[in-house]
């Protein structure tokens, strides 16, 4: 049996870092394990133009502090008003890695985002034209659609649409959670890849609502019904290229979640690789698990692949039940659970 798993370094393509005294609790756990993040801008106020977003990245760089050789790969947030040759300066420039599209209300920090696609056509057709990747919370946000729903409707009526309309145009599908993702994203082009978090490929929503309401269970898109969940492993782990990882960490205050009305989002960056590499193991994919981890998000994103390697040993490692995040309590994903694999840097 192997007990030790070494891989190249590998990259988190979707984080939630947010800001000031926040950021400086959380980053650190995201450095210590990965080299890149593609970092997103639903802050408050979100990050709609170059000078916020270069500034925002010189505050990740300061709060992971000088001995850390972490790259904060940022991302512009588009609203309705997004001007395209504010897009493609600063992705000629180097700040902007890709922008983020949120349908507006569809999630934490969304009130800003697009109401409706048609509107942003002149900046995605830009983006195209210049290969800059278009990240997607792929979610309709209908008061008549069901929440459990969300995804699969977005994918029948928005993306489908999209990818037709602008076959040139690179897409990341965000975080999937179901099976019509899986499939959609294995059926499409080149072009179009995916993110899948820790939580989607070990949760489906029993979790989250059998034997009580669990609100550190409870992120957007929602977990799904278990043939979801198994179609998400079976993509995840297949060798399928595509598809890659992307933890969604999503911190908030322990009091914010447990709350009439709680917020979305799970923070999973301290034992990120752990939970990744326990699933991987579950499905008899562990050779595969550095094409996921480290290899695919660089060859979509036409990045070089980390020189670096990190190490992971078959022992048992138990998830604190909270963390103190520069004065913030937080509760990660698997709070008092033991997972197989221990992160040894
Ligand atoms: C994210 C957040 O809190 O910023 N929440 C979440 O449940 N994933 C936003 C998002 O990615 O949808
Ligand atoms: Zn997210």
């Amino acid at each position: 049996m192997t007990q030790t798993l070494t891989i190249r370094r590998p990259d988190d393509w979707h984080v939630h870092l947010r800001d000031g005294a926040l950021l400086k609790g959380v980053a650190p756990h995201t450095a210590r394990q990965f080299a890149r993040a593609i970092v997103m801008p639903n802050l408050n106020p979100p990050m709609t133009d170059m000078a916020g977003v270069a500034a925002y990245r010189a505050r990740i760089v300061e709060a992971v502090g000088q001995g850390s050789d972490f790259a904060p790969l940022m991302t512009l947030y588009l609203t309705d008003d997004t001007d395209p040759d504010e897009v493609a300066r600063g992705h000629a420039a180097g700040v902007f890695v890709a922008a983020k599209l949120y349908p507006a209300h569809a999630t934490t920090g969304s009130a800003h985002g697009v109401t409706d696609i048609a509107r942003i056509y002149p900046v995605l057709e830009r983006m195209a034209e210049i290969g800059m990747p278009l990240l997607i919370h792929g979610e309709v946000t209908d008061a008549d659609v069901d929440i459990f729903d969300r995804e699969a409707v977005f994918i029948a009526r928005t993306l489908t649409r999209l990818i037709a309309d602008l076959p040139g145009l690179r897409v990341v599908f965000e975080h999937i959670t179901t099976a019509e993702a899986a499939d959609f994203v294995r059926d499409a082009g080149p072009n179009v890849a995916a993110t899948i978090t820790p939580q989607h490929l070990h949760i489906n929503r029993n979790a989250m609502l059998v034997g009580g309401i669990r609100p550190h269970a409870y992120c957007l898109p929602v977990a799904k019904r278990e043939h979801h969940r198994q179609a998400l492993r079976t993509l995840a782990t297949s060798g399928f290229d595509r598809v890659f990882l992307g933890t969604d960490t999503a911190p908030h205050a322990q009091h914010l979640k447990e709350a009439a009305c709680g917020c979305a989002g799970l923070f999973n960056a301290p034992f990120a690789l752990e939970s990744y590499a326990t699933v991987f193991e579950e499905e008899g994919a562990l050779d595969r698990f550095e094409a996921f981890a480290s290899r695919n998000g660089p060859a979509f994103y036409r990045l070089p692949v980390n020189t670096q390697t990190v190490t992971l040993v078959r022992e048992p490692v138990t998830v604190p039940a909270s963390y103190d995040c520069n004065g913030t309590t937080i509760v990660p994903f698997h709070a008092g659970e033991t997972l197989n694999w221990r992160f040894a840097g």
